[in-house]
């Protein structure tokens, strides 16, 4: 074991979250579920091919726009908490801004995605 104390470099702190948040194929499932849910869906739809590690969720929440979705998959980024202070009132499933960026950096992700309309 190495005798000095060293911080780790960045990729090895991500591969580790990565991997404290990503810990099997039904954790994928749960991060983009529970985000669907936070999005206001109504109807999820998973599909799942398993012997190739491949996972679609796909959902009729909000959705993102284009500035959001080039947001959404970077570290420590999330649209459901601002400050400490929000910590002590979360009404969502998630809050970290950690699952689609564990994601990325244990998978490849894609995100479709666009804003829901809705009609007055
Ligand atoms: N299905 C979705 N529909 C709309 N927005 C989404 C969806 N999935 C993710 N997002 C947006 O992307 C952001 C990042 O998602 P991510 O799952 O990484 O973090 P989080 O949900 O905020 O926190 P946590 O890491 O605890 O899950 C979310 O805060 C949300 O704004
Ligand atoms: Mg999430």
């Amino acid at each position: 074991m190495a005798s000095t104390i060293q911080a780790l470099p960045t990729e090895v702190v991500y591969l580790i979250t990565a991997g404290e948040v990503i810990d099997s194929l039904a954790s994928v499932v749960r991060e983009l579920v529970e985000n669907s849910l936070d999005a206001g869906a109504t109807r999820i739809v998973v599909s799942l091919w398993p012997q190739q590690w491949r996972i679609r969720v796909a959902d009729n929440g909000c959705g993102m726009n284009l500035d959001d979705l080039q947001q959404a998959a970077t570290a420590h980024s999330t649209s459901k908490i601002r400050s400490s202070a929000d910590l002590w009132k979360i009404n969502s499933l998630g809050f970290r801004g950690e699952a689609l960026h564990s994601l990325t950096t244990l998978a490849d992700l894609e995100i479709l995605s666009r804003v829901l309309w809705v009609e007055n």
